[in-house]
């Protein structure tokens, strides 16, 4: 089997699908080769703990389990905490995904820090020292 049980079942009942009407920061990225799309909105409290994260992918079956994977990782968590999730993370708790399916898992990571990135620029504090450059995943 391609794909492991997990990212089946997240692909076909993706968790926090949606939109956040007044999230904290919402971040979209794409990626150029493939074309698909992923935005991310999230919650945050004044205590800097993400109190909800949705998410919408145009994208690839991979994209939408590991944005639906993503947003169960960072709910409930620190800024700090969500800083920290790599793609490695979001790849493993979903035990594993197809070397050409990787790309998919960066773009979750970089939604997360892109509207990480967008709630510091809403505060008026500049993003780049705390959450640092978002970039494309290349491939
Ligand atoms: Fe592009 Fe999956 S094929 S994100």
């Amino acid at each position: 089997m391609l794909y492991s049980e997990k990212v089946l079942d997240h692909f076909s009942n993706p968790r926090n699908v949606g939109e956040i009407e007044d999230a904290d920061g919402v971040g979209e990225i794409g990626n150029a080769k493939c074309g698909d799309i992923m935005k991310m909105y999230l919650k945050i409290d004044d205590d800097g703990i993400i109190t909800d994260a949705k998410f919408k992918t145009f994208g690839c079956g991979a994209a939408v389990a590991t944005s639906s994977m993503a947003t169960e990782l960072i709910k409930g968590k620190s800024i700090d905490d969500a800083l920290k999730l790599t793609n490695k993370a979001v790849v493993e708790a979903l035990d594993g995904l197809p070397a050409v399916k990787i790309h998919c898992s960066v773009l979750a990571e970089q939604a997360v820090r892109c509207a990480l990135s967008d709630y510091y620029t809403r505060k008026g504090i500049d993003p780049l020292p705390i959450v640092g450059e978002i970039h494309e995943p290349e491939e």
